[in-house]
């Protein structure tokens, strides 16, 4: 087995909610990565306001973190529940920080390791007031591990300056107190240490606000969207975004006025988007036909959770799959992505609004409460080039007659002789002429009905067929467009292959890129798109693989359903569903099962 990587550290911060562990995991995430220190957090909570268990993981290295990885270095425990509850995941070396009074019966025993008491409550009531707890914590943490305390100043600043000037004396008193406590307490006594950033800040983004800065960087000028956990940040940073650039932001009545405003707003040209979890999603879904039935793009998100029905709104799962591609009655187009981390949250909206402009289409981006709610650094995007498809409306013939005339169209008797925009014109391609409201001459009606070329209501079969074939061409050529985007890592002659989705095949790739270096013969396939599925890369690439592992978070085995039902692959499928993501620990011993021909097909 490879050895361990122990440039990549991870600390985790646990405590009651309302105990402020998640402003302490991220003001610590922002020093990190203004040191220049590559960073990805996870972070899960109740859905509770108050009590239950918060915790903050934060992990870090010299180069970009792939996922939260398996081993937790540092416990920063602000009760015995956060001890209790977390210690068996720190490795026996690992560095415990602790709320506890010393001689504390703990129930459960370490084998190894260092501990170092700080009494954060005590600390905080000295520096005014009990919330400071955490900033107590901050302040042993910079001592502990060296990270500047002036960055965390400037942090508890602009983080509680909104409050009142003596909420941030406060906390910076119980910096200093912390950090104090442990100069005189404590010798240093562990190891480890944070490897040291390399100078150049980096942007700290979580997944929602990655989707929702992908969104203004494509040219989304509209969102409508209703409050819902774990994508109601999208909505928050695009009700602050969008005024900047002239765009609205919407709070609708709820999920279906959410969409069916969006579809109003690409109906008049303007780039839109909503975002949502699961249960919004099954509410969008009727509209969402509209909207490929009359051909309007648009980008819809859905950052998944662990349901069904209000389920776990603060829990990780990837239950969504079928429903964002099959969740439709009839046959309604729609093209469905999953960003694997929070960089390519912002590539892969940028790409959604793109197919959904170009097509004329409306596309799923599939989030993750996981995804949503992590934060991580990523280089600056490069806006220059940044590839925005801008469309091009229908222009009026400059000669002759501009449209056919209705008697020309062989339609019913009764239509004035007037020319006719072919709104619906078929082609090769299924991309028909677009154009927008106050476009003298290309006037037409978009109904959710069927019809022909020219926008008309029509239900004969020739027509229904070939208009079916229209949309079903469209859909076609993204599959041909993205047909390639396929990502293979590994051994290509690898009789074992492994796949997911989502943030599962960030982590995929960390247990991968593991394997290869122990010189397994394996290879990974990721589909940028799952659908229309990239079918002619992944035949090509599952061709010679005697056995396929599918990991994902849901218990039915969606996506593995897909690949084992469309290439008649092999596959095993590894599922987790209780509510938090994959180690890469977790997927490594079905890999070498696989290759030792020991997994149950
Ligand atoms: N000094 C002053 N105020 C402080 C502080 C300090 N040192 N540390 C934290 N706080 C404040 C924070 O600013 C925050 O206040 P705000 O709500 O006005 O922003 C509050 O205390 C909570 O602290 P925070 O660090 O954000 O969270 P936490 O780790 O204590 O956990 C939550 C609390 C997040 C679990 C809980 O409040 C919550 O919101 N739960 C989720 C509810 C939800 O989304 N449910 C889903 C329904 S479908």
């Amino acid at each position: 087995m490879s050895k361990r990587d122990t440039r990549y550290v991870c600390l985790r911060i646990a405590g009651e909610g309302g105990e402020g562990v998640i402003s302490a995991g991220e003001l610590l995430t922002q020093v990190a990565a203004r040191l220049g220190m590559h960073v990805a957090t996870f972070k899960t909570f109740p859905s509770e306001i108050r009590g239950g268990m918060a915790v903050y993981q934060l992990r870090t290295g010299p180069d970009r973190v792939l996922s939260q990885g398996d081993y937790l270095d540092i416990l920063v425990a602000f009760n015995r529940e956060g001890y209790d509850r977390n210690i068996a995941d720190m490795t026996s070396e690992g560095v415990l920080v602790h709320d506890f009074e010393p001689g504390d019966n703990l129930p459960v025993k370490r084998r190894g390791g260092v501990d170092y008491h700080v009494p954060m409550g005590k600390l905080a009531r000295e520096a005014g007031s009990h919330r400071a707890k955490n900033m107590v914590a901050l302040g042993a943490i910079c001592e502990l591990f060296g990270f500047p305390v002036e960055g965390l100043t400037e942090g508890v600043r602009l983080k509680f300056g909104k409050k009142s000037e003596k909420v941030v004396e406060v906390n910076l008193k119980a910096i200093d107190l912390g950090a104090e406590y442990v100069r005189e307490n404590h010798e240093i006594r562990h190891e480890l240490h944070f490897s040291e950033g390399d100078g150049h800040a980096r942007v700290v983004l979580s997944g929602n606000d990655a989707v929702a800065f992908g969104a203004v960087a494509a040219g989304c000028r509209f969102y409508a969207g209703y409050p819902i956990t774990p994508a109601t940040e999208i909505m928050e940073y695009l009700a602050r975004e969008l005024p900047r650039v002239s765009g609205r932001m919407v709070q609708a009545e709820d999920e279906i006025a959410s969409i069916a405003m969006c579809i109003g707003a690409s109906f008049t040209g303007q780039k839109s988007m909503t975002a949502t979890s699961g249960p919004g999603l099954a509410l969008m879904s009727e509209a969402l036909g509209l909207a490929s039935m009359a051909e309007v793009g648009l980008v819809l998100v859905d950052v998944q959770r662990a349901g069904p029905s209000t389920g776990m709104p603060t829990k990780a799962e990837q239950g969504d799959l079928n429903l964002a591609i099959y969740g439709a009655h009839s046959t309604a187009h729609r093209v469905v992505i999953a960003p694997v981390d929070v960089e390519d949250c912002f590539y892969q909206t940028v790409n959604a609004f793109n197919i959904a402009a170009k097509y004329q289409i409306p596309v799923i981006v599939l989030s993750e409460q996981s995804l949503g709610f992590s934060k991580a650094s990523m280089p600056r995007p490069d806006f220059e080039n940044l590839d925005v498809f801008e469309e091009q409306y229908a222009r009026m013939p400059t000669d002759g007659d501009p449209w056919p005339k209705v008697d020309e169209l062989t339609v019913g008797e009764g239509y004035p002789m007037t020319p006719v925009f072919p709104r619906y014109l078929r082609n090769d391609t299924g991309i028909s002429p677009r154009s927008i409201p106050g476009m003298p001459g290309m006037e037409f009606r978009a109904t959710g009905l069927e019809h022909d070329e020219f926008a008309r209501p029509r239900y004969d079969p020739p027509n229904r067929k070939a208009m079916l074939n229209k949309r079903q061409a469209k859909f076609e050529e993204v599959r041909r467009e993205y047909g390639e985007q396929v990502e293979v890592i590994g051994d290509d002659e690898a009789e074992v292959a492994i796949t997911g989705w989502g943030t599962t095949a960030a982590v995929i790739r960390h247990a991968v890129t593991r394997a290869l270096n122990d010189g397994a013969s394996v290879k990974a396939i990721f589909p940028k798109i799952l659908s229309p599925m990239p079918d002619m890369a992944m035949r090509h690439h599952l061709h010679g693989v005697k056995r396929v592992i599918c990991c994902e978070l849901n218990d039915t085995g969606q996506y593995a359903n897909i690949i084992r039902h469309r290439y008649g692959a092999n596959v095993h499928a590894v599922l987790k569903d209780r509510g938090v993501p994959f180690a890469p620990g977790e997927i490594t011993p079905y890999i070498e099962m696989a290759i030792k021909a020991q997994v149950r097909i």
